[in-house]
């Protein structure tokens, strides 16, 4: 009993819980999923499942992604990449309901299957629904050898290294990185952006993982406000464009781990319902980074305050707009707009890891939740 509970402990590498110290994997975790893939000196992106299929990319009509849980919110964010920087129409569903609706899919589409774990029931059976009907499908998977790998026509790992926690933190930003190179490769190759404009997403990209470490200093303060709302009941995230999933992702991180009930919305819907719940006792966070729609997030944020709501702000280092209407603010570093997602991410995961421990949760090992859930 003793030597497990010591090899735990060494398995954790002085971190607390597997989530903390998986969340502060990630900047070296992004750097392995370059590796021999982003090389910005000779301006080339370089994925042999694409490279080997890539008459087929160029072919194909649309792109369908299929996932569950946080894998999802990947292909959300993958959705928004691809259509802005490759031109090629996206449609993101959950597997579970893709496989059981008698989806529309022929020869010409392309199905990208994306899971941590490799195992998920229902991601399996959407690919094999796929497959049934000609379709070409690509896995991006963490595992490797993974069910979902070995099934998959081809795929890119995320090379994340073994994720532990039950709650994803290293395996999306890593699949969002892995997606981000592939709409780049296909971007370049069907020529919807300019050599330039390439090189400079290359170049911007390589700067992400030192800019998740600059993050990651948040954490003291994120600490702080987990402090001050760790006994909220209720909690809604809020963000634009490439940042609206990343707010369902940081609702979903802070329900499975600390139980308390959080939803995440793209900001201009919260007038559409969600706005009926904010009082003084509702704790908002809102991605409000530079770019991106910036000021209709600013004017989300003066409605909030006019309702009394409490605000967290996630903004670019240096904004001063956000900061005189939020209670807090929590900077990130500035990068290109559709590269903000692997860094607002960063606090969300934290604020869910504090706000968890401080309930004295069970971080790594919620109750309820398995890390592949292999039954539908
Ligand atoms: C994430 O924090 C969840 N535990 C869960 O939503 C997970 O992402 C989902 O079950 C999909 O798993 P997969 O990526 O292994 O397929």
């Amino acid at each position: 009993q003793e030597l497990q509970l010591n090899l735990e402990q060494i398995e954790k590498g002085g971190y607390d819980h597997f989530m903390l110290k998986e969340i502060y994997e990630q900047p070296s975790a992004i750097l392995d999923t370059f590796r021999g893939r982003l090389l910005s000196n000779e301006g080339m992106i370089k994925l042999a499942g694409v490279e080997d299929n890539m008459k087929k990319f160029l072919a194909a009509d649309r792109i369908i992604i299929v996932a569950c849980g946080t894998s999802w919110h990947a292909g959300l964010v993958a959705e928004y990449i691809f259509e802005d920087l490759a031109r090629i129409p996206v449609e993101v569903e959950y597997a579970s309901e893709f496989r059981y609706r008698n989806p529309v899919i022929t020869e010409k589409d392309i199905v990208i299957a994306i899971s941590q774990s490799g195992e998920t029931a229902d991601t399996l059976a959407a690919i094999k629904l796929a497959k049934s009907k000609g379709a070409f499908v690509f896995g991006v998977c963490n595992v490797v050898g993974s069910t979902i790998a070995r099934e998959t026509d081809a795929g890119a790992y995320t090379h994340a290294g073994p994720e532990i926690g039950v709650a994803s933190t290293k395996a999306f930003t890593t699949q969002i990185t892995v997606l981000t190179l592939m709409a780049l490769r296909l971007a370049r190759a069907k020529g919807t952006m300019s050599s330039s404009e390439f090189r400079h997403h290359l170049i911007e990209l390589e700067t992400i993982p030192g800019k998740v470490e600059e993050a990651l200093k948040s954490d003291a303060y994120v600490k702080t406000v987990a402090e001050i709302y760790k006994d909220s009941k209720n909690c809604l995230y809020l963000g634009r464009g490439f940042n609206f999933p990343v707010a369902l992702e940081g609702a979903l991180k802070l329900k499975e781990i600390s139980y308390i009930h959080a939803e995440g919305y793209p900001a201009a819907e919260m007038k559409h319902g969600p706005i009926a719940l904010i009082d003084e006792h509702m704790p908002v966070i809102v991605i409000a980074t530079k770019m991106g729609h910036y000021d209709k997030v600013v004017s989300n944020i003066q409605e909030i305050k006019a309702r009394k709501g409490k605000i967290i702000g996630i903004v670019t280092k240096g904004d001063t707009s956000v900061k005189e209407l939020a209670d807090h603010v929590i900077e990130v570093p500035e990068t290109l707009e559709c590269l903000t997602p692997l860094l607002t991410t960063i606090p969300l995961q934290l604020l869910s890891y504090h706000i968890a421990v401080m309930l004295e949760k069970n971080v790594d090992q919620p109750r309820n939740l398995a890390k592949s859930v292999t039954v539908e």
